[in-house]
């Protein structure tokens, strides 16, 4: 395994990738992708004699020197490791200098078993007449869709030509050459580009019946036609949330941002694809309140995209940084109140993770050691959250907006298009501020517990403050409700009428946390509030996690529809593991995920299996 990344087995100091072509044909029959990887290397150690790649689950029928498949190589897959699949290692015919172009083409295909796609049929999408693929490639999943050096450290450009059966249309991270798909005999082929470097878990191919609207002028929103209209107007937000990034950053640089609505199985709430972002058919709520979602996924196209952590061990600086400036935007378009408001979430979130983990859990430290561990179980709030506060509290520390908006620009400019490290970015940090302030930062700087930020397990070594006007409503609700457990107080919809959905969401976090409900607070709450009928995704979760820490058995009915009929993993694990805990809903959690196996996506699959012991 490479130094710099504990989590590829490709030889990283040796030789790194510059472009990777693909050549592939979509074959829903057999749901398998068949054709070349042709990648575009440079050596950068002498004597380079090898070029080890990382694949998972992929089947290797050729490997050659140069374009076209004339000079074989010859090569050699190791033994499979369950979590990091397999190096497929190339010999070249004879050992390359120094800064020297080497060219790799691979004919490969796919397999049932490649995390990164999920083929649904057309029972499981919108339209239910044809079929559909899309692949997640964050965190180590590009490897089982093509063989490649899979490590955020390397940043690479990448084309595809992409052959499509009719009437579907292909998509991906990447500008489209063509509108209409060139044809010719029986093959329909869409072409794309992505000019500007990024890392591999970038690379991202969606196929099906899609539909397009503008929603701006840089914007296009995509999702199977049945939602296409629904789709533009829930995120007719999108240009003033990209504006808002573009001036607290640099201009943005991908030339289009589109949206893609995926169907309910998405894994994730969204994904930061470059030029196209994958978000989930959840943030549906009809009335524009789960868009901050957009803002987050917009602002990795800086942070992250630009600037990416070089191993999943600095992956708060894709994401810890990205809550800062989503909520940055959130504030400047919607005030400071909200954004107090969002991190107060935040810290919830955070203290949820942590509790669940267990406070000593060496995976809650910021940067964890990921040494033989698949980062998608190390996945939690604490480098969203863990790294915002740090933020926070860097911005706070150091003198405020006026030194710290100036630094974020800077640190954009000068790492755009780079990977780094924490180390990398502390060293910016301290340079920057001693170059710009002086030596009063660096005394200030100095006096950061940083031990105890990045690399001690647990909350956050500092509390930050924040405002309480829209909380506190909300926890003086939930307080009312903890009090009257016995006697119950004349509950009414007035007590909510004025919350956002937001605010609904955090009075229930609230009530979540105090010891489990009677049930006859529960059935009084949802005769006042109507929670079972809301449909909004985090409102409805959260009501039934109430529900299900005090095992209220009228609400299981509701669970099972909103956990077979949605797929995204930030619902469906902490809803699944609930249920389990439940004595009367544990045989349920199973059988219903046993049912409906087929309808999570691979990456989520595995990790209920986990969650209800049904695998290791
Ligand atoms: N990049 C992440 C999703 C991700 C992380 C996929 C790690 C695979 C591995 C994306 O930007 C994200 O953070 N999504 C969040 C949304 C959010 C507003 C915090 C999600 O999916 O809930
Ligand atoms: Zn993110």
């Amino acid at each position: 395994m490479s130094k710099i990344d504990p989590n590829t087995f490709a030889n990283l100091d040796d030789i790194t990738t510059e472009h990777l072509h693909l050549d592939l044909k979509v074959d829903f029959e057999k749901q398998r992708l068949v054709g070349t990887v042709l990648l575009t290397l440079k050596t950068l150690a002498e004597e380079v004699k090898q070029v080890v790649l990382d694949t998972n689950h992929l089947i290797i029928s050729g490997v050659y020197s140069g374009e076209n498949s004339e000079k074989s190589l010859e090569y050699h897959l190791d033994e499979e490791d369950a979590t990091f699949g397999r190096a497929l290692r190339i010999s070249l015919p004879s050992s390359v200098s120094a800064n020297q172009q080497v060219k790799i083409l691979v004919k490969y295909e796919t397999t049932k078993d490649c995390g990164a796609l999920q083929w649904l049929e057309p029972s499981q999408t919108v339209g239910k007449k044809h079929p559909y693929l899309f692949t997640q490639c964050q965190a180590i999943h590009a490897r089982s869709l093509t063989p490649c050096q899979d490590s955020p450290s390397v940043k690479i450009t990448y084309s595809a030509n992409i052959d499509t059966p009719a009437p579907l249309r292909a998509l991906m991270s990447a500008l489209r050459l063509n509108e209409e798909p060139e044809t010719v005999g029986e093959s329909r082929v869409y072409k794309f580009e992505q000019k500007t470097t990024m890392p591999s878990y970038l690379i991202a191919l969606v196929v099906g019946e899609l539909e397009g609207r503008e929603i701006g002028p840089r914007s296009t929103v995509w999702s199977e036609p049945d939602m296409i209209e629904k789709c533009a107007w829930e995120f007719a937000d999108t240009e003033e949330f990209i504006k808002t990034g573009e001036e607290l950053l640099t201009p943005y640089e991908w030339g289009r941002y589109d949206l893609l609505v995926l169907p309910a199985s998405f894994p994730y709430g969204g994904m930061e694809n470059p030029c196209l972002t994958f978000v989930t058919p959840t943030l549906l709520a009809g009335d524009r309140s789960l868009v901050d979602v957009v803002a987050h996924e917009i602002t990795h196209s800086w942070m992250g995209n630009l600037v990416t952590t070089k191993n999943w061990e600095s992956f708060w600086l894709n994401e810890g940084w990205t809550m800062f400036i989503e909520r940055k935007i959130i504030g400047r378009i919607h005030g400071e109140h909200t954004r107090q408001f969002s991190a107060q979430m935040g810290i919830k979130d955070l203290q949820a993770d942590i509790d669940l983990f267990g406070c000593k859990d060496p995976l809650t430290c910021l940067c964890p050691r990921l040494q033989g561990v698949d980062p998608d179980d190390a996945f939690s709030s604490v480098p969203y959250e863990k790294g915002f506060n740090l933020l926070y509290y860097l911005e706070q520390h150091l003198g405020g907006p006026s030194v710290f908006e100036p630094y974020m620009k800077a640190y954009v400019k000068y790492f755009s298009g780079k990977s780094l490290t924490t180390d990398e970015w502390k060293d910016f940090l301290y340079e920057y501020m001693e170059k710009t302030h002086g030596k009063e930062k660096i005394d200030l700087l100095n006096k950061v517990d940083w031990t105890g930020w990045l690399y001690t397990p647990g909350m956050p070594p500092v509390q930050n403050q924040f405002d309480q006007s829209l909380t506190q409503a909300c926890i003086d609700l939930a307080q009312k409700w903890d009090e009257h457990r016995d006697q119950l107080f004349e509950a009414s919809p007035k007590d909510i009428e004025n919350f956002t959905p937001d605010q609904k969401v955090f009075f229930l976090e609230e009530v979540l946390q105090v010891k489990p409900m009677p049930h006859s607070s529960l059935e009084a709450m949802d005769k006042a509030y109507s929670l079972t009928k809301v449909q909004n995704a985090e409102i409805r979760f959260k009501w039934q996690m109430v529900c299900l820490k005090a095992e209220y058995q009228p609400i299981y009915t509701d669970v099972v529809k909103f956990l077979t009929e949605q797929g995204r993993m930030k619902y469906t694990r902490p809803l699944y593991r609930a249920l389990y805990k439940c004595p009367s809903g544990s045989q349920l959690a199973r059988d219903t995920y046993t049912k409906h196996k087929n309808f999570y996506h691979p990456i989520c699959g595995r990790l209920i299996e986990k969650d209800l012991e049904l695998t290791n």
